[in-house]
């Protein structure tokens, strides 16, 4: 039986990995967790995903180096646990980051890599430590096969990733599961808590220009970026998927971690599909309980959209 943290919990200094491919809008994901008071970053993961490794690595470092956010980050893997990888160039351009602009980086990587970063700090932990993914869950699976031990230690996974309807790359798929299919797998069949904030949720908190404009008004180191992120993140957006404002995924991952009673989440069995050809990389969950299975996740089927704009204008009011 999984259990639902209290909203008590919610309320506590939350320790989490935060496992990324940034990525524009894992950038808005870093930014809201970085210093806020409400979590507590041990570390910042990365994975190969919207791009590759190097390019993902280095965005997150200019991120963080701009934010003035002084968390470690450890680059990972940089390719799927067994299939072909896939980028996202096609919405996050050829860095992975299009339309930012930053002062030379000097702030450097970490020399562990992220696996064995995600296991020794899971292993000297008491259990406490939420694992956030908001890319491909390459890093997480790796360190599950790499020492198994880490199971009982692991909290809670939060991650953004999958539909219970519609996908993202296919029909079927979203991209950070498709991505690495096998690795989702390995996560959704190993008895730990997960709360899987899918497109259901994210595709209803789109980035209006009307959304960029409060933002902006903040004019501070935040909301800059915000602006330029979000310009280049909606044209695409709109290229690609049509949309007049570009779905802010990933940060709901923080939201939720923020204030628990943004999304709504109910409890299904959820299994990723890793045989068929068509709906490859698709999280087939059981909304309807037909399966009689005991629920593994907790999905997200609706959010607070105004409560989720203002938990992104609070987080950025901060710097
Ligand atoms: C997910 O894919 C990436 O492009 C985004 O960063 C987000 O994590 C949405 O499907
Ligand atoms: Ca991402």
């Amino acid at each position: 039986m999984i259990v639902n943290p209290t909203y008590k919990d919610n309320m506590e200094k939350q320790k989490i990995i935060l496992d990324c491919d940034p990525g524009h809008d894992d950038a808005v994901a870093i930014m809201l967790a970085g210093k806020n008071p409400a979590i507590d970053v041990l570390g910042i993961t990365i994975v190969a995903g919207n791009q590759t490794l190097e390019k993902t690595t280095k965005n997150a470092l200019n991120i963080c180096q701009y934010l003035d956010l002084n968390i470690p980050v450890y680059p990972g893997c940089g390719r799927p646990m067994i299939r072909e990888q896939m980028i996202a160039a096609d919405i996050h351009g050829v860095t992975g980051l299009d339309g930012t602009h930053f002062e030379p980086l000097t702030k450097k990587s970490e020399n562990k890599h992220a696996v064995q970063f995600i296991i020794d700090t899971l292993m000297a932990s008491d259990g406490d430590i939420t694992l956030v993914s908001t890319g491909p869950l390459t890093n997480y699976a790796m360190a599950l096969r790499l020492e198994p031990a880490i199971t009982t230690k692991i909290k809670q996974f939060v991650l953004m990733g999958g539909s219970y309807q519609l996908g993202n790359v296919t029909p079927a798929a979203e991209f950070n599961i498709i991505a690495d299919a096998d690795a989702a797998h390995v996560v959704f069949t190993l008895g730990r808590k997960i709360v899987m904030i899918g497109l259901d949720v994210t595709r209803k908190v789109l980035c209006y220009p009307s959304i960029v404009e409060r933002m902006g008004k903040l004019n501070n180191k935040a909301s800059k970026l915000f602006i330029d992120l979000m310009n280049f993140y909606n044209h695409s957006q709109k290229e690609v998927f049509g949309l007049d404002g570009g779905p802010l995924h990933d940060p709901v991952t923080i939201a939720y971690l923020i204030d628990q009673s943004v999304v709504t989440t109910k409890a299904m069995y959820t299994e990723i599909d890793i045989r068929s050809t068509q709906s490859y990389g698709r999280t087939n969950c059981d909304y309807f309980g037909y399966l009689k299975k005991e629920p593994n996740s907790f999905v997200g089927i609706d959010i607070d959209v105004d409560k989720f704009w203002d938990i992104i204008e609070n987080g950025m009011k901060i710097y």
